[in-house]
């Protein structure tokens, strides 16, 4: 069965939901996986241009992601509104924690690309970066966690609000977050061979390579895993989506090869189209699953507000284009 089967009038809101959740994923991969390249070379000492590279673009990356996350927010809100507002009624604290770290986070981003922590010793260096990087992967993980308990039956609801808890434990949250950190190697691979392709030269398209198939790797390890946790369910739900994501980890795995054989151009390119493509086809599995596996929201009907979201994503892409052109035509002043 299709995502799109049997949808009523929700196709639409579900489209937009998948497409723009794969933005914001593919976002995050870049941030998480630029504040680790960051940590490791804090860990390692001495500096290379794909760090300087992750760390000068660490606090735009971030703050693009988390604005992409504002709509697939309200789409799921739109189709799950009960089950998302109950999950994060009984996370309470524990999801709204996220704020402040994501608070600290960008701040340690904007301190770590400063020349004064570039001239501190390693160790305060490693705290700057991997408090970030932790910063993010428990931001990670907290969404994964309210993901899957918005997704759980009722009795895990009250089961978890008789026992008083803050945190909801699952086997598949681990599993998730290996399938995500996976992907963020695959997105930050591409995204700083575009970045700092030419400043990175063969050598560190070489290593943006192996991290593009390192992550491939792992994130096939994790989907593994999560199959075998959910069963059938994956091949009955997600069919074309899963056979999408097959033939986008194949074009992704050559990109990537080629980019370790030093052949930036057409690797840059075969990469990036098999790693967007793979963004969408997950995103496309996640909501199969979620769909088969758990109720619309009931009122549905009454929702109104497509062409006012659709004409504030006009206006918003329009004010981005017109701040992007302002700072351009005024660089030389800066
Ligand atoms: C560093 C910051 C962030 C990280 C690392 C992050 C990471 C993630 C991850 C890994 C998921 C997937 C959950 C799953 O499939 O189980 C997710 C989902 C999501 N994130 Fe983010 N996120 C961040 C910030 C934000 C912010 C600030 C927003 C809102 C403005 C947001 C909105 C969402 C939404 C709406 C979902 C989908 C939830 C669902 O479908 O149930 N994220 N995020």
């Amino acid at each position: 069965m299709s995502l799109f089967d049997d949808l009523g009038g929700r196709g639409g809101y579900l489209l937009l939901l998948v497409l723009t959740f794969a933005l914001h994923a593919l976002l995050i991969g870049f941030v998480l996986g630029a504040a680790a390249w960051a940590t490791v070379r804090a860990l390692r000492g001495g500096d290379d241009p794909i760090a300087g590279v992750s760390r000068d673009w660490l606090p735009f990356g971030l703050g693009a992601a988390i604005t992409a996350g504002v709509a697939p927010l309200l789409l799921v809100q739109v189709l799950y509104q009960h089950r998302m507002y109950t999950a994060t009624l009984l996370l309470s604290h524990r999801f709204m924690a996220i704020v402040p770290v994501l608070i600290a986070g960008f701040y340690l981003l904007y301190l770590g690309k400063s020349e004064r922590v570039q001239a501190w010793n390693r160790v305060r260096r490693l705290l700057v970066h991997g408090g970030a990087l932790a910063a993010f992967v428990f931001v990670a993980w907290t969404w994964i966690e309210e993901h899957t308990l918005a997704s759980a039956s009722p009795e895990v609801w009250v089961a978890h609000y008789a026992e008083g808890r803050l945190v909801h434990r699952d086997p598949v949250i681990a599993q998730r977050l290996v399938v995500w950190l996976g992907l963020a190697g695959t997105a930050y691979a591409v995204g700083t061979a575009w970045l700092g392709g030419t400043l990175a030269g063969n050598a560190g398209m070489r290593r943006l390579g192996a991290v593009g198939l390192g992550g491939l790797t792992v994130a096939l390890g994790g989907a593994g895993a999560l199959a075998w946790t959910y069963g059938n369910d994956v091949a009955a739900t997600a069919g074309r989506a899963v056979v999408l994501a097959a033939l986008a980890v194949v074009a992704a795995g050559f990109g990537f090869l080629l980019l370790a054989g030093g052949k930036l151009r057409a690797g840059r390119r075969l990469a990036t189209a098999g790693v967007i493509v793979l963004f969408v086809a997950v995103s496309a599995i996640r909501e199969s699953m979620r769909a088969h596996r758990v109720e619309w929201r009931g009122t549905l009907d009454g929702a109104q507000g497509l062409p006012l979201f659709l004409l504030f994503v006009v206006l918003g892409v329009v004010a981005i284009v017109w701040c992007a052109r302002l700072v351009r035509r005024h660089l030389d002043r800066v």
